[in-house]
């Protein structure tokens, strides 16, 4: 199959493509550093020839819904308007379990993207998978004025290795709407995660647990987040995650 893979130099692109080449199917990435613009569409309609399916696993950096949906919004368009053009048979799309438990900030563009899929007129689609083991990074880097701070919350981390399989595996199987959501082996505390994390990479500094303000620091505490038991569970902990990281 050829796959195009949106955000192919990205934290989940990448491990889409090494999966994706791994099972003998050749990939373009559609990313700005290999010449494709998303939001205005240049040199998409070249890459997209021959394509069998997209998987989108492109992203943006922030808290704010204007950003957010104006990002996953205007990729989303222009993605599926030329995959119309170029008679691509299946859009795929990645977003996150229990995204409309609180639709503002990043999530009410997750959600934009979701819609927009859905009514894009390529035959879709979408899987919601959980935090991957990463967030934890995420969150002890996000300093508050330059400290570290450990966000309180119920989360059930997965590896991004093994949503990459998972989604590779749908394009396989081809377009089925919304997918079974995919979450990890077990629930964890993220500020337990955060910690933990801060301590592994040899930070010894405090890392004070905070509230996050708002519907999603209230989605997060109250297990909004977590995954269903209808959800398909994927088997690396986090545990397992933090003893793979490289030494410091
Ligand atoms: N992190 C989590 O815990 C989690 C959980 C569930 C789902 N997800 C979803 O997973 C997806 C991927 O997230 P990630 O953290 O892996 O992404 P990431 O590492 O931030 O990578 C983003 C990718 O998007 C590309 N990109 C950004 N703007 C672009 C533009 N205007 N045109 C073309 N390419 C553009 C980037 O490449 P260039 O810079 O080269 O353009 C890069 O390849 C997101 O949709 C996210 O919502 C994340």
């Amino acid at each position: 199959m050829r796959l195009a893979i949106a955000g192919g130099t990205g934290m989940t692109g990448r491990h889409l493509a090494a999966v994706a080449r791994e099972r003998g199917h050749e990939v373009v990435v559609l990313a700005r550093s290999t010449g494709v613009e998303l939001l205005s569409g240049a040199g998409l309609g070249t890459a997209l020839q021959g394509v069998d399916a997209v998987i989108d696993a492109t992203n943006v950096k922030t808290a704010k819904a204007d950003v957010a949906v104006m990002f996953f919004a205007g990729v989303t368009k222009t993605l599926v308007s030329a995959e119309r053009a170029a008679g691509v048979r299946h859009h795929l799309a990645l977003t996150i379990v229990g995204a409309d438990a609180a639709p503002e900030g990043y999530y009410a563009g997750k959600l934009a993207q979701e819609r927009l899929v859905a009514d894009g007129g390529v035959p879709w689609t979408i899987l919601r998978a959980t935090q991957f083991h990463e967030y934890a990074a995420l969150m002890f880097h996000r300093t508050h004025a330059g400290a570290h701070v450990a966000p309180t919350g119920r989360v059930q981390p997965i590896a991004v290795r093994e949503v990459a399989r998972h989604l590779v595996d749908l394009a396989e199987r081809g377009p089925v709407g919304r997918a079974v959501d995919l979450g990890g082996p077990r629930e964890e505390s993220l500020s337990d995660m955060v910690r933990r994390y801060a301590q592994a990479i040899g930070y010894r500094g405090p890392v004070p647990a905070v509230r996050t303000p708002g519907p999603i620091g209230r989605a997060l505490r109250s297990g909004a987040l977590l995954p269903g038991p209808e959800a398909l569970r994927g088997t690396q902990t986090f545990t397992e995650w933090l003893a793979g990281l490289p030494d410091v």
